[in-house]
């Protein structure tokens, strides 16, 4: 394990609908910070078409290992009756569940899928997924990072808030989650809430930018603090290191 552990952040990358000199230049640009975990919170695909998931899966296998991926809402078919059908059925046979778990040396990390068929773009937690939440991170190693990943950022407001959020919150603070990664708003955004930290990553290759640049996340874990840089797009396809901020880490109890 190295020390501080590495953990890459990416997400929305949105092949389909994205800007090729960020595709090409972005499994190099991870790969330079020597990750020990890479995760993906979602929207692989613009609109979940068979070779959009075939060139997300070109970009993902250019990634370094090992990898978490979780879907997005854009990674389910919009208006086709395989939205209802066969929902994960394309996301599944290209990249794989659309839930699982990654056990690095220091890390326990679960991926969760957030985005039922039934929502038009917003998500959810399922009692089952919390049920999950702390099956797997509750009982991971007291000196594990306990990292949970999912699409939508849990705490969103208004229309964007997320079905669930009780079992969400509940679920968390019994497993003593350290970080929670998500995507969806195209605006990277770092938080904490209570003990823990919930990082927001922006888009990582599409166009489909909101007045700020593409951008994915590197987090530094050390036994003590979680460092957040921020890695951005200036010229096409050139990165550079932006906002850098350092959040204490929780101690766990069990
Ligand atoms: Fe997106």
């Amino acid at each position: 394990m190295s020390v501080p552990l590495v953990i890459a952040h990416l997400s929305d990358l949105h092949l389909g609908a994205h800007v090729p000199a960020a595709v090409d230049a972005l499994a190099d640009d991870v790969a330079s910070f020597h990750p020990d975990l890479v995760v993906v919170t979602g929207d692989n695909t613009m609109r979940a078409r068979p070779h959009e998931f075939m060139r997300a899966v070109e970009l993902l296998e250019k990634l370094p290992t090992p990898r978490l991926v979780v879907p997005g809402n854009h990674d389910l078919p919009l208006i086709s009756p395989l939205r209802v059908a066969a929902p994960y059925h394309r996301y599944r046979r290209w990249i794989g569940p659309d839930e699982s778990v990654v056990r690095v040396e220091g890390v326990t990390a679960l991926g969760i899928d957030s985005m039922p068929w039934w929502r038009w773009k917003s998500g959810r937690v399922s009692h089952r997924q919390a049920v999950r939440v702390r099956q797997v991170l509750g009982s991971a190693s007291p000196s594990d990072v306990r990292l949970l990943a999912m699409h939508h950022p849990p705490f969103a407001g208004g229309l964007e808030r997320i079905v669930g959020r009780g079992h969400f919150v509940r679920a968390t603070g019994q497993a003593e989650v350290d970080i929670v990664l998500a995507g969806h708003t195209h605006v990277p955004s770092v938080r904490t809430y209570g003990e823990m930290l919930v990082n927001v990553a922006g888009t990582a290759t599409s166009h489909r930018v909101r007045g700020v640049p593409r951008s994915w996340t590197v987090l530094r874990v050390s036994p003590d603090a979680i460092e957040v840089h921020e890695r951005c797009e200036g010229d096409p396809g050139a990165w550079y290191t932006g906002p850098v901020t350092r959040h204490p880490r929780r101690t766990h109890t069990s």
